[in-house]
């Protein structure tokens, strides 16, 4: 039996780690709505407001040695002793450990010598700050004396300039700090000029001493694991002058035997607008606080802290954050009530009612920005992630999904091309990484579709969204959607199928970009678009399935004349995609991938390596194109036989061995890794959604279980978290087949949610009313789904008495406000 470092708490909605030393950190992330924090299973990780680049609040050092090595720690000194609650950095033995990561929150104890340290972690919501109460308990019969020291590194801001231009990091640093009836340290580095934006580290008690500078609380020649201070037991009580500032409070604490006590600490950001930033003096009058910063008397830039005193005072009582942390709760709750499954599987209950929904919901926050994998400079908002991620979201609060349309749209150019990210912050396209990839249009109008069919909101489509964020450009959304769709129609190759461009969903199928230099990355070097015959058979399932998607939204709309033309324009082209796809795309057992620059087939028998490939199996048969010609059992028969292995489907097969040029970025990655024959989650699904359409309830149920978190057997060799899907799992011509990385941001998340919830649980909104086509594993007797739709509920109740996998027909139930049972029996 391979080793287990946690369980699954369904009840309280957690995953309880029971030993620190996971195979690689177990993270977990804090706020749902701006202000965010990254967190292990040791107290590692990070936070930062609305952009993990243009705002980080505190230090993180990604793929360093030792392994996630900065985070928000509290030393305990009980006598000699110095140890951790997370059990990092001190890496001290405790007598007891456990992480309970839960929705939005983790709760980290550790236990040593007879003293039990819990420390809660989350955000509250509505505000801008971390909570972290510390409780202290002394479980022994005798009198202890603990020396408490908090530990946080400021960054300052921008995630990029520390590791680009730290130059000038390492002179401006500057902090202030507060001591009253709490004690509050604040980073307000470059506040005095351009910026209007400060932090806070603060706890609800005066302290017996502080450190704000780095090197004298660690100790030049020392690391975290023995910061100087701590092994001598005393703060220095410095003052930050440029290089690294920091914030630790320094408490002495005495707990009599059974006593407990509890620290509330406040680690946050607040705004202030220009000609409100410095305070009067009156204002230190008020508080009667004894004020240091790092300028001394000199410093006329006192920041006016109005703001961060209320979220202090607030969160100054247990029972303050006990209720702020309620209400967290109640949110689950509530976000968690609008789709149930009851099943005799518990992993399936787990998977659909927790933790597939929780990841739903970072996916949206995140995008591709900041994990663990990604270091939350290099990537903001995807065009194309962001449409997929919401459709595993839209359910859960809806006007968010509607806001972030709006965004996504608004950083499309005016022939329908698209910034392939944007950054959070300033909502606006990202410049160095550009555009060109022909699948991005097309993801438009699946996440708005999906979004009007869960709320019937089709108000959506006359809003007015600018192109590439010019004031005056604005049309409506709808709009957008048309020029999406002839984005794919304006760029079609020789065989009639779509262009590829830089690449589509794979963004390692560089087909145009002939790179021979090292110093450039695949993914933004010039293209040799001209002449190009490059073209992309995912495109053209996905432009099938999202073209249809238009032509539905079209049909229930009103019927006018224009409408109808446009009706009938999109179905003639969606039918001569799908003719050209039968003619150019299929190659005898499956779909072909692409068209090379040259007009060379990828993805074909007559390759040596690289025969068959995931996303057109995919996409052209969740699409059906070709399913009256036998093609889609055909290309799902061959994906079993080459692409299946015993942790999930492979991107290609078999993966490329040489560098090919003529195929970019794919040919690359070792083989067995990545895009190149890796099991790259997210595009499971897509074939687990052919298998529905091709009524194939058990293959559809096996696959699916391959790659849900929930059923992973070794802890060891898939390494990253047991409660998450991650991008990748090695495939099988991989060095270590089964290895999992780049856990969270991916859009596995909503493609999962996609395929369990509506393709085979079958329970799916639709224009006409929720429809109910299940397709099931035959041996799934019995099942219930509660589904708040729009401000209906419906119980629907599957039974299926004979082993069936599906139903003859699909049952439409028309919206209508209230509450409904249903029974279906198959
Ligand atoms: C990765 C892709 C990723 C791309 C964009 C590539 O190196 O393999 O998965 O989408 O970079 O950052
Ligand atoms: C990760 C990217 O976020 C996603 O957009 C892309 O489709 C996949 N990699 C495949 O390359």
């Amino acid at each position: 039996m391979a080793k287990e470092y946690g369980y699954f708490d369904d009840a309280h909605r957690e995953y309880v780690i029971t030993d620190p030393k996971t195979p690689f950190p177990w993270i977990n992330y804090l706020g749902n709505e701006d202000f965010f924090g990254l967190i292990s299973n040791t107290a590692g990780g990070y936070d930062f407001f609305k952009d993990a680049k243009f705002r980080r609040i505190t230090r993180y050092r990604y793929n360093s040695v030792p392994m996630d090595s900065v985070g928000r720690y509290f030393y305990i000194v009980d006598d000699r002793l110095v140890w951790n609650p997370g059990w990092k950095p001190c890496k001290t033995a405790l007598d007891g450990y456990e992480c309970r990561h839960g929705l939005n929150y983790t709760r980290i104890t550790g236990v040593k010598n007879k003293v039990r340290a819990s420390v809660l972690y989350f955000v509250p919501l509505g505000v801008k700050a971390e909570i972290q109460r510390l409780t202290l308990t002394n479980e022994s019969d005798e009198k202890k004396t603990l020396k408490l020291f908090s530990y946080t590194e400021w960054c300052l801001w921008n995630g990029a300039t520390d590791g680009e231009n730290f130059q000038r990091n390492l002179s401006t640093g500057e902090v202030e700090i507060e001591r009253s009836e709490w004690t509050a340290i604040y980073h307000k580095t470059e506040y005095k000029e351009r910026r209007n934006h400060y932090a806070y580290y603060s706890v609800n008690c005066p302290v017996n001493g502080y450190d704000t500078d780095r090197e004298s609380f660690v100790g030049l020649y020392n690391d975290l694991s023995e910061p100087q201070a701590v092994l001598e037991g005393k703060a220095t009580d410095s003052l930050a002058h440029g290089w690294s500032p920091i914030a630790s409070h320094y408490i002495e604490v005495g707990l009599a035997p059974g006593e407990s006590k509890d620290f509330i600490f406040v680690l946050g950001y607040e705004e202030n607008e220009e000609g409100n930033k410095f305070a009067s003096n009156s204002q230190f009058s008020i508080h009667n606080s004894q004020l240091l910063t790092s300028l001394g008397e000199r410093d006329h830039h006192i920041i006016n802290k109005e703001r961060a005193h209320e979220v202090i005072k607030r969160f100054s009582t247990v029972e303050a954050v006990e209720a702020a942390f309620a209400e967290l709760q109640a949110l689950w709750d509530e976000l968690l009530s609008k789709y149930r499954v009851e099943s005799l599987d518990e992993r399936l209950n787990r998977m659909v009612n927790i933790w597939n929904q929780y990841q739903c919901m970072i996916t949206f926050c995140m995008s591709r920005s900041a994990s663990f994998f990604e270091s939350g400079i290099g990537r903001g908002m995807g065009f194309r992630d962001s449409n997929q991620d919401l459709v595993g979201f839209v359910h859960q609060i809806p006007s968010r999904a509607r806001q972030r349309i709006i965004d996504i749209a608004s950083t499309q150019f005016p022939d329908g091309g698209c910034y392939h990210q944007y950054q959070p912050l300033t909502k606006r396209g990202n410049n160095d990484i550009g555009g060109g990839f022909n699948d991005d249009p097309m993801w438009l109008i699946f996440g708005t579709t999906a979004y009007i069919r869960e709320t019937g909101d089709f108000s959506i489509l006359d809003e007015m969204v600018p192109w590439d964020n010019e004031p005056g450009s604005e049309v409506s959304l709808m709009e957008h959607l048309r020029i999406s769709f002839d984005h794919v129609v304006n760029n079609l190759g020789p065989h009639g199928l779509p262009l590829i461009g830089r690449a589509d969903w794979n963004d390692c199928l560089n087909l145009n970009c002939f790179s021979n230099d090292p110093n450039e990355s695949f993914q933004t070097t010039g293209n040799k678009t001209e002449g190009s015959r490059a073209e992309s058979l995912m495109i053209a399932g996905l432009f099938v399935y999202c073209g249809r998607q238009y032509v539905d939204l079209l049909k229930s709309r009103a019927e006018s004349k224009e409408t109808k033309d446009e009706i009938a324009r999109a179905e003639k082209e969606i039918e001569k995609m799908c003719k050209a796809v039968e003619q150019f795309g299929w190659d005898g057992a499956w779909y072909l991938r692409a068209y090379d620059y040259y007009g060379n087939k990828v993805g074909s028998h007559e390759n040596e390596e690289g025969k068959i490939f995931i996303e057109s199996q995919g996409w052209c048969g969740m699409a059906r194109i070709g399913a009256e010609l036998g093609m889609l059992d055909k290309a799902l028969d061959s994906a079993a036989q080459l692409l299946d292995s015993e942790h999930g489907m492979v991107l290609n097969y078999p993966a490329y061995t040489t560098y090919h040029i003529e195929l970019g970025e794919q040919s690359t990655y070792p083989a067995g890794y990545k895009e190149n024959g890796g099991i790259f989650c997210h595009n499971n699904p897509w074939v687990i959604i052919a298998q529905t359409e091709a009524g194939r309830g058990n293959d559809a149920w096996t696959l699916y279980k391959k790659i849900a978190p929930a059923w992973i057997k070794d802890q060891d060799l898939h390494k990253v978290e047991p409660y998450v899907y991650c991008q990748m799992v090695a495939g099988k011509e991989a060095a270590k087949p089964g290895e999992g990385k780049n856990s969270w941001l991916t859009g596995t998340a909503a493609w999962n949610w996609l395929t369990i919830s509506q393709h085979i649980l079958g329970i799916r909104p639709t224009y006409e009313g929720l429809m109910i086509n299940p397709c099931i594993p035959s041996d799934l007797k019995e099942y219930k789904v509660t589904r708040k739709w729009r401000d209906a509920e419906y119980v629907i109740t599957v039974k299926n008495p004979n082993g069936k996998q599906h139903p003859d027909q699909p049952v439409v139930l028309p919206y209508a406000p209230g509450k409904h049972t249903y029974e279906v029996v198959l």
